[in-house]
């Protein structure tokens, strides 16, 4: 048994990296593909959840800043900067601080989550709140690297981030021996859809796998520009993470799901919540709003016939949900403190 390496020297001979190159890594990747018993009874498939949750700073942006602040700070780069609703932020603070360079991150004023918030501080990042949504930060970060080319910009409109994010396709193949027959998951920005697809093409095309999944890409119904075939103004749902209207891998995306015989659909908030609250009470796996999306999909899919009964299915759960302590609080019953005494809790518990 050996300890897992980090998905860059796991997949070293598949990703652009010079062999003279320091790695930074935080042993990202190897996430466990666990199996979702409940909702495989539900929908009569047989389904697996991505806990990219697991990652070290709780998100799949790892896979893709591992790989981004590697590829920067071999090139000699001293700063890395994006645009976030949070998870990339945390991310590139974290890896940043790893590899002993700076970062600044540049997030929607007042709308990512608590948890991101807090890590993207404590990992020493250079902190703006901008007025306006993550299309105007991430148009922000563009011009800034474009005048300054000795920051790095870490957004997965960097190549090196997709090629970091695929490896979650090799892993998923490595661990089932074939791929799925669907893979579901959440679309913002539409790099991580436009990474998996990437993986799975190059299995393919090695013939590591014979058939490729059906891409199931799913955004929230308030900022779904994909599903509408235009961008959103005004992006608004509770799921802050792929609160975005303009995705930048638009043409990747739909690449992804016209190659794959995929689809793009929309989930309310209702529905975002409900499968939030689905995987937490009835699966057991506890991820933020925005991965819930993926699991949404799977059973509205799944309800109109499109995914058929006895298929394998993979749902991508992109990140934890101690990241947003706030919407999970929502839940709290506000009930009185009792006082201490086991008849006060047995009162409690209904069984006195
Ligand atoms: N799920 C989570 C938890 C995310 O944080 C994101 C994107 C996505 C899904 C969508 O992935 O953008 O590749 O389509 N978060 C970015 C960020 C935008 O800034 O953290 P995508």
């Amino acid at each position: 048994h050996r300890a897992w390496p980090g998905l860059i020297e796991a997949y070293r001979d598949r990703l652009p990296v010079a062999d003279d190159w320091k790695v930074v890594t935080l042993l990202e990747g190897g996430t466990p593909l666990i199996s979702a018993p409940y909702l495989s009874e539900v929908t009569g498939c047989e389904v697996y959840l991505k806990v990219e949750g697991l990652n070290p700073t709780g998100s799949f942006k790892d896979r893709g800043m591992t790989m981004a602040v590697t590829t920067a700070v071999n090139n000699g780069k001293r700063a890395v900067l994006c645009a976030s609703t949070g998870n990339t932020s945390a991310s590139a603070a974290a890896y940043a601080t790893r590899a002993g360079i700076t970062s600044a991150v540049l997030i929607p004023e007042g709308k990512i989550a608590m948890g991101k918030l807090a890590q993207a501080v404590m990992h020493g990042a250079k902190v703006i709140q901008v007025q306006g949504n993550f299309d105007d930060c991430l148009e922000l970060a563009r011009k800034v690297t474009a005048d300054y080319p000795e920051i790095e910009l870490v957004n997965s409109v960097n190549p090196a981030r997709i090629e970091g994010q695929k490896t979650a396709s090799f892993e998923i193949v490595d661990v089932l021996g074939r791929a799925p027959d669907v893979h579901a998951l959440p679309v913002g920005n539409a790099g991580n859809i436009t990474a998996y697809w990437k993986g799975y093409r190059e299995y393919h095309a090695d013939g590591v796998i014979d058939a490729l999944p059906r891409m199931l890409g799913v955004q929230a119904a308030g900022a779904a520009p994909l599903v509408l075939g235009e961008p959103v103004a005004n992006p608004e749902t509770i799921a802050t993470a792929i609160r975005i209207g303009a995705p930048a891998s638009w043409n990747q995306a739909v690449a992804a799901k016209d190659e794959s015989g995929g689809m793009f659909r929309a989930a309310t908030d209702d529905k975002l919540l409900e499968a939030y609250r689905l995987l937490a009470g009835k699966v057991g796996v506890f991820v933020e709003p925005a991965s819930a999306a993926s699991v949404a999909g799977l059973l509205a899919s799944r309800e109109e016939g499109w995914i058929e009964p006895g298929s394998l299915v993979v749902c991508t759960v992109t990140g934890n949900g101690l990241k947003d302590p706030d919407t999970a609080l929502r839940d709290l019953p506000q009930v009185e403190a009792i006082g201490v005494d086991p008849v006060a809790v047995a009162d409690a518990l209904g069984v006195r």
